[in-house]
């Protein structure tokens, strides 16, 4: 599909088609899930979305960080049929199949630390649950800990790793217990007198010996840390540069094992293939989802390979390693290797110079921050008090959905752009102008502007 002008609203929003098909969707489907705006999706090609009314979006949104090469890259759709003209599954936990040896092969090939091995699932709170069992199961101790701001999935033991928002436990109580959480460092909102980052991931640290440790749980007991190098749902919080490499430092020093989610950092997004490798150290454990086969469901625990030693029978899953999305995997990394990878490093430093460009002569841009194409906008009442402004932000999703651009929100406030790592800097251009327009509607809208 080549598209002349792109956005391209030819309806009004949702269109007669989109209203009559989310008609249906609220008779059928599920109540539980967040549909910020009515975009219904016909077909799309790199980072743009069409609707079925033939409404054309510049799409931020990868659909949540998931098409890492873009909508239906031609040889992602070549690898996926190819696949599928010779089997559609046969079962990697009872069978084999090469496709998988060959992916997890190329996965351990581009992480630190290893040789590894690899457990294929099909998502990533499925990743997590299984990095849950490896940890316990490796290290024969109980506890494991998190931080305030996570999001790890929606399974129990993915949601007990959690702590982003409230109503993702609410009523689902008893979680799975000897979950503790820690302080992420969020410079932004740190108390007055940490002010440096480096201050702000200390005082991260320092609360494992002066509180965890001490008050909690011995070190001993720990099994694992679980931790998003760049927080993703918690608001898009890149910690300061000291952190990661000292929570390694802690886990080295007790034995436990520092578990890297990197579900939405991974896979080339913020400019290298694992985001850990910005902080120079190497995981024990690395879950990983979303961009990994570019929109097919796949999840994969990577572990160093004297930790993933469990017996046959302790792990598996019917589904996980499916051969299609294997292939699409292994097509996903051949292309992020030939230049995708670094065009979200290079396309990403543009972008978010451009949206700091925006922010200075924005009075609600609280903070722009990020990697790569994995780009974050704080929105506050005002720069100085920098209370949050989740209204404002709400309402930037719609008035940029108007103008045909599709992002999503993050956290209480932010709104995050995580586009297919295909984006050019043209249409990140295009994407920010719309953005700030759309930020100056929903102002006025709001009687703010
Ligand atoms: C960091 C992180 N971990 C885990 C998950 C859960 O992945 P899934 O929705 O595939 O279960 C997400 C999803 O947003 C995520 O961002």
């Amino acid at each position: 599909m080549n598209y002349a002008t792109v956005p391209d609203i030819k309806t009004a929003l949702p269109g007669p088609k989109a209203a009559a098909a989310i008609a249906a969707d609220k008779d059928f489907i599920s109540s539980s899930y967040t549909r910020g705006y009515p975009f219904v999706m016909a077909r799309g090609t790199g980072v743009v979305a069409e609707d079925i009314d033939g409404n054309v979006f510049l799409d931020m949104t990868a659909g949540i960080a998931v098409n890492a090469t873009g909508h239906s890259h031609p040889r992602i759709v070549q690898a996926i049929s190819e696949a599928a003209s010779r089997f559609t599954h046969m079962s990697g936990t009872d069978f084999y199949y090469p496709v998988q040896a060959q992916l997890a092969r190329m996965i351990s090939e581009r992480t630190r630390g290893g040789p590894h091995r690899v457990f294929f699932c099909n998502s990533g709170a499925e990743a997590n649950e299984g990095a849950m069992k490896l940890a316990r199961w490796y290290t024969k101790r109980p506890y494991l800990i998190s931080f305030r701001g996570a999001f790890h999935g929606r399974t129990y033991g993915a949601m007990s790793l959690g702590c982003s928002k409230a109503i993702h436990r609410n009523h689902y109580a008893p979680l799975v217990p000897s979950v503790i959480h820690a302080n992420y460092p969020y410079s932004y909102r740190a108390a007055p007198h940490l002010d440096t980052p480096e201050k702000v991931a200390q005082d991260a640290l320092d609360y494992f010996d002066n509180v965890i440790f001490k008050r909690e749980v011995q070190a001993e007991e720990v099994a694992a840390i679980f931790v998003e190098p760049v927080q993703g749902e918690g608001g898009y919080v890149v910690p300061p540069a000291n952190f990661l490499p000292g929570l390694r430092a802690l886990c080295d020093k007790h034995g436990i094992l520092l578990v890297l989610d990197e579900v939405q950092s991974g896979m080339g997004r913020t400019g290298k293939f694992w985001a850990h490798e910005h902080f120079g150290i190497e995981a024990d454990i690395i879950t990983s989802a979303k961009g990994i086969a570019s929109g097919l469901p796949l999840g994969a625990v990577i572990a160093k390979k004297d930790i993933m030693t469990w017996p046959p029978g302790s792990h598996a899953s019917t589904f996980g390693g499916n051969p299609i999305a294997c292939a699409a995997a292994v097509e996903t990394i051949k292309l992020l290797d030939e230049g995708l990878t670094a065009n979200a490093a290079g396309v990403g430093e543009y972008m978010k110079m451009r949206l700091d460009e925006w922010a200075k002569g924005s009075p609600v841009a609280g903070e722009v921050r990020g990697m790569g194409l994995m780009l974050g906008v704080e929105i506050v009442k005002s720069k100085q008090g920098k209370e949050r402004d989740a209204e404002l932000r709400n309402t930037i999703e719609l008035t940029a959905f108007a103008r045909g651009l599709l992002i999503l929100g993050c956290g209480e406030n932010n709104i995050r752009f995580c586009p297919s790592l295909v984006l050019s800097k043209e249409e990140a251009d295009k994407a920010v102008s719309l953005f700030a327009a759309a930020v100056e509607d929903a102002r006025k809208q709001l009687g703010r502007g």
